[in-house]
């Protein structure tokens, strides 16, 4: 498998449930986070077909986590900053709803208010995170490593999930490869 199908296969595993031992010091950095009310109810919001809003956020944050191990930067920021990154709440593909227009512009900003919101003042490169995840599709890039890693995790799970939903004979790989790195979870 490549690095950045495992590593989405992986991710989604530990989405499900499922643990690895290498994953445990990843969890430390987030378990705090991902216990909170405000995250948890991602799990009731769509966000690609097949895919809640919290196990894309889940999925990007630990795909930046191991982009960040291997190619550097703070860890703990990464993972929590991925974890951060969408957190909205509302179904964007409900047209109804005015406030929804402009979302791919306006998330961030509606994502780094509800951060704050959650945690009080953040760290400029937890912000950073958040607010550019985006680029190339909002114009200012993202300015420290940690974010350059959520931002690239970001396009990695959305391509993917899109993907799996689209083209039946990926959708049997990926979940052939997923099953395959559940079954390794629990043997150890
Ligand atoms: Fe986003
Ligand atoms: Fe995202």
């Amino acid at each position: 498998m490549s690095f950045f199908w495992e590593s989405y296969c992986k991710a989604r595993a530990l989405a499900a449930g499922a643990s690895f031992e290498e994953t445990a010091q990843y969890m430390e950095h987030i378990e705090d986070l991902l216990t909170t009310a405000q995250l948890q109810s991602l799990d009731g919001i769509e966000h690609h077909k097949d895919t809640s809003l919290l196990t894309h956020v889940r999925c990007v944050s630990y795909v930046a986590y191991l982009l960040c191990a291997r190619f550097g930067g703070d860890c703990k920021i990464t993972s929590r900053g991925g974890l951060l990154h969408d957190l909205y709440y509302y179904d964007w593909h409900d047209f109804s709803d005015k406030s929804h227009r402009f979302h791919g512009f306006r998330h961030p900003t509606s994502a780094l208010k509800n951060a704050q919101a959650l945690l009080g003042e953040l760290d400029k490169r937890t912000a950073n995170c958040i607010k550019r995840h985006m680029f190339p599709f909002t114009p200012l890039p993202p300015v420290y490593r940690e974010a350059v890693w959520v931002s690239v995790a970001d396009k990695i799970c959305a391509s993917y999930d899109v993907l799996i939903s689209r083209f039946p004979r990926l959708r049997r790989r990926f979940e052939a490869d997923t099953k395959k790195l559940k079954k390794s979870a629990t043997r150890r």
